[in-house]
């Protein structure tokens, strides 16, 4: 009995230093990630007072629909003449205008959107667009469609008894095909006229 209660003791002894030892290094890491947080709070917190997280681009929503980049006629997808595929498109309770979009597939395209009365959602199908349209604000998105066909653009953030019936669809051309239609410089869309 005496003869063992001594290594046990010792056994003790060992094993108390060791969690000590362990639960010190688990100390230090914890005060490292928190140490780490403060710093980039502080960091953000400086950095961005002096410069806005995103570029804010506004819009006034009173003359959004008489005048500027954002009447209707000007409205859907065009390319300029450096080949740049920009799509303009406005948001509302509830529909969008245009309520079908045509872009090509393999191409840099950047949608230019906005809202006139509440925030909504603008999600493409199975891609990563996907960011709100905000009254006052313009949101842009750029991105690269990799497969033809059609997606589903519904509005994703509710905004009002008719959410669940405001969506558009965007046909994805291909390349050629695309560039055959927006030679001329025109607005683009699909919407049946
Ligand atoms: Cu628009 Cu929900």
């Amino acid at each position: 009995m005496s003869g063992s209660s001594m290594p046990a003791a010792a056994r003790g002894h060992g094993s108390e230093a060791v969690s000590v030892a362990a639960e010190r290094r688990w100390a230090y890491i914890v005060m490292a990630i928190i140490a780490l947080l403060i710093l980039m709070m502080v960091f953000t917190g400086l950095h961005w007072a002096s410069m806005p997280p995103s570029r804010v681009e506004t819009v006034d929503i009173k003359t959004l629909h008489v005048k500027g980049e954002f009447v209707e006629s000007n409205l859907g997808t065009t390319m300029g003449p450096d080949g740049k595929v920009t799509v303009r498109l406005v948001a509302q309770q509830y529909s969008f205008v245009p309520q079908c979009i045509v872009v090509p597939a393999e191409m840099s395209v950047t949608f230019r959107g906005t809202a006139t009365d509440a925030i909504h959602g603008f999600i493409v199908g199975r891609t990563n667009v996907n960011t709100m349209l905000i009254p006052g604000f313009v949101a842009t998105f750029t991105t690269t469609f990799s497969r033809t066909g059609e997606q589903l653009m519904p509005c994703h953030e509710y905004c009002g008894t008719g959410h669940e019936a405001m969506w558009a669809r965007v046909q994805v051309l291909p390349t050629a095909e695309f560039l055959s239609k927006a030679r001329g410089g025109e607005r683009l869309s699909c919407v049946p006229s």
